[in-house]
């Protein structure tokens, strides 16, 4: 298929497009760059070994979005786009609404216009919230406790209600849990901009000496060991993913969304000890004050996305770990090669 993938340059769309060129599919990316750099398409072509198309676009500029679906031809839609920072949606939510709702509705429009009925939403585990039971399934009431979980939400609302009026289109939200890790070639990886927002860019900044210690954002959760519990997922298990849901959303109509995770949650203390021996550094870490808008404890039941993608999550979290720590001393911190 001649697949447009928006977001191609940040940290799951590029690892996505390589798994899309990988089956033979064309892949025809469109960014802001606002959060990545169009660099990354050199290294998406060098790890897949074929060329993609890259349109420079902001998606909340309609004519261009229409521009853009006048001459592309497309057969499906992957729409990775979008800002995805709970703690950062907390202090500006408007942004969020912009870049995550109003993009994601000049996209649906086009589509629906240019007969484009195959589309796959990059959505998030934080459209649960603070799940009452767990591991958490696509039955679990969706009740987001961030801005950034409420602009996933109007997405999904905004695709269910189209698939509901128009059923020729076929939409697949897939609900991602915690995404780390890094493609094996080293070639790709999260390049986070300024202080990470993330757990794992902070760890491996740590680790490469780049920072002095880690700030754990609570203590006290009622969990083992008093943090927070995640269900982390490798990148290119997510990225495989989407190939899967290609082909789901060739043959299924109407709206769905679907769990992306390992069904394993681990806490913030599991993850800095994987980390410590995955980059062989220590890991200084004071334990502070919650973050506003954290869940507790949220882990996957992927079993839908196991029987109707037929994907299953294969890495283990050091392997996750071990990946993340290689793109970040070959790209980010090379001084941590030598040491
Ligand atoms: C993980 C845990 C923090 C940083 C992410 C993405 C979001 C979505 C869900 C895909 C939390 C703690 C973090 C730090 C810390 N995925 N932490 N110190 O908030 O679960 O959301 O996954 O869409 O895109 O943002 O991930 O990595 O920010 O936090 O203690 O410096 O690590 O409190 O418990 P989160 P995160």
């Amino acid at each position: 298929m001649r697949v447009l993938v928006t977001g191609v340059t940040g940290y799951i769309g590029s690892h996505a497009a390589v798994e899309l060129l990988d089956v033979g599919h064309d892949v025809v990316g469109v960014d802001d760059f606002s959060a990545s750099s169009p660099s990354v398409r050199a290294a998406i072509e060098r790890a897949a070994g074929r060329p993609i198309e890259l349109h420079e676009l902001d998606l909340r500029n309609r004519a261009a979005v229409n521009c853009l679906f006048d001459k592309g031809n497309f057969d499906a839609v992957i729409h990775f786009a979008g800002r995805k920072f709970v703690g950062e949606s907390m202090d500006r939510p408007v942004r969020y609404y912009s870049r995550n709702v109003g993009a994601s509705i000049n996209l649906a429009a086009a589509a629906q216009r240019h007969r484009v009925e195959k589309i796959v939403f990059s959505s998030s585990c934080t459209v649960y919230g603070n799940p009452a039971q767990l591991p958490v399934n696509e039955a679990t009431p969706v009740a987001p406790v961030s801005p950034y979980g409420r602009t996933k939400v109007a997405v999904e609302d905004l695709f269910s209600d189209l698939c509901a009026t128009d059923p020729n289109m076929s939409v697949l939200s897939l609900r991602y849990f915690n995404p780390i890790g890094a493609h094996p070639s080293g070639l790709l990886g999260e390049v986070p901009q300024g202080t990470p927002n993330n757990l794992l860019p902070y760890v491996m900044q740590v680790a490469a000496g780049q920072r002095s210690t880690l700030s754990v954002f609570g203590g006290d959760y009622d969990t083992a060991d008093g943090t927070c519990i995640r269900d982390y997922v490798h990148v290119v298990d997510i990225a495989k993913a989407h190939v899967r849901a290609l082909d789901y959303v060739d043959h299924v109509r109407g709206f769905d969304a679907m769990n992306l995770g390992t069904g394993r949650g681990s806490s913030v203390l599991e993850i800095i000890t994987a980390c410590r021996i995955a980059t062989r550094r220590d890991i200084p870490y004071q334990i502070v004050d919650r973050r506003a808008g954290d869940a507790a404890v949220i882990f996957a039941d992927p079993t839908r996305a196991n029987i109707d993608l037929g994907w299953r999550a294969e890495a283990n979290l050091t392997q996750m770990c071990f990946d993340h720590w290689r793109f970040e001393r070959a790209h980010l911190a090379p001084e941590a090669q030598a040491s």
